[in-house]
């Protein structure tokens, strides 16, 4: 393959994942890698930010050895290394981005700063014919992840307004949490939208928060105990013990998908319709879900909204998506050797 400067190498820890990859200037895929850590989180069926940080810490050399070598370049190659400093847990930021400034002091290259959010949202232009493809930009870009459920307005991959997000859970999170009431597991999004699969999603009729709201915002965590309600009533409660029957697992675990998927969806389309845009991006973790998809699509259509979702390899967490970087690079907008990481967003709301 043909490689077209620039070279940049990208680093992701935000979370759990540790990834690094290497993207060209025309967003060729040179080399890429994630070690998950699923594994080591499983037991306490939710991440656990310290054994992540010191995960990462393990990880992060051989990820990167394996994505330079499989892009067949030294690091001297590289032109530019970016790492997402936003948002994220704390130690796991801070990991990637001591790689990256020691990378780039020691290579004497530029350091770009990516924000995880809008990398999530970029990994949409992969789902359009490839490199040479037409720019999703603008777009509504809808990100629903484990940490995050927000609607941006982006003119272009730098340039966005937040129209709104969660004022509590992420929808990832209610996913994973729900997982764990019904011992299915973690993370919770694919073994609950599996388990889904054999339920009726009419067996209970669970809230969709601000369904009437003319302001864009979600709140999950008063689905999350309407779940518990559902199956466990009150009080204190061992979910472990409850043995619940695997149909009744399957209804709850569908009826539930099906309303973090109806408000989703609606507040998708009451953002496109808020600012007229025409074109709807969607990435995280959460966007892998099927039923997400379909009815995404099925209402998109309906509206004639153009929808770009990520490619399913690039809805979790991955480097791939940190070609946002390009754009800094062609912006010049680099990041100075002491510059720090963000844990938290900035604001939760726009300005109501
Ligand atoms: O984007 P991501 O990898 O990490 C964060 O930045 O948070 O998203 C992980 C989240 C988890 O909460 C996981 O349960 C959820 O995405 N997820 C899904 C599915 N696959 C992953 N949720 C629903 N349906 C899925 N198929
Ligand atoms: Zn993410």
């Amino acid at each position: 393959m043909e490689k077209h400067h620039p070279w940049i190498l990208t680093l992701e820890s935000t979370c759990d994942e540790t990834a690094a990859a290497i993207i060209d200037g025309k967003l060729n895929v040179l080399g890429s890698c994630i070690a998950s850590q699923t594994e080591l989180h499983t037991r306490f069926k939710g991440v656990v930010p310290e054994i992540a940080a010191r995960a990462h810490v393990e990880r992060l050399l051989p990820v990167l050895q394996t994505t330079v070598s499989q892009a067949g370049l030294q690091l001297s190659d590289l032109d530019a290394i970016a790492v997402a400093t936003t948002p994220g847990l704390a130690n796991s930021l801070l990991v990637g981005l001591v790689a990256a400034k020691t990378l780039a002091i020691v290579l004497d290259r530029p350091l770009i700063a990516v924000n995880h959010l809008h990398a999530h949202i970029f990994a949409c232009q992969f789902a359009e014919q490839g490199p040479s493809g037409r720019s999703v930009y603008p777009c509504v870009g809808m990100i629903v992840s484990g940490g995050h459920s927000h609607l941006f307005h982006y003119k272009n991959p730098l340039d966005c307004r937040l129209l709104g997000g969660t004022i509590d859970d992420a929808a990832g999170e209610a996913f994973d949490k729900v997982a764990a009431m019904l011992n299915l597991g973690f993370p919770g999004g694919p073994a609950v939208s599996k388990a889904a699969e054999k339920g009726n999603p009419l067996a209970h009729r669970f809230p969709r928060s601000f369904w009437n709201d003319p302001v864009i915002r979600f709140s999950f965590s008063g689905l999350k105990t309407a779940v518990r309600y559902a199956i466990a009533g009150p009080g204190s409660v061992d979910f472990s013990a409850l043995n619940l029957s695997e149909q009744t697992v399957a209804d709850v675990a569908a009826s539930f998908e099906q309303a973090v998927v109806d408000v989703l969806v609606h507040k998708a389309i009451q953002a496109t319709n808020q600012t007229g845009e025409k074109t709807l991006c969607l990435g995280g973790g959460v966007a892998a879900n099927r039923r997400l998809r379909e009815q995404l699509s099925t209402d998109c259509q309906k509206n004639d909204i153009r929808l770009i979702i990520a490619p399913p390899e690039l809805c979790t967490d991955n480097a791939v998506m940190g070609a946002i970087a390009l754009e800094h690079y062609r912006a010049g907008s680099f990041s100075s050797l002491d510059s720090d990481i963000q844990p938290g967003l900035v604001r939760q709301q726009p300005d109501l």
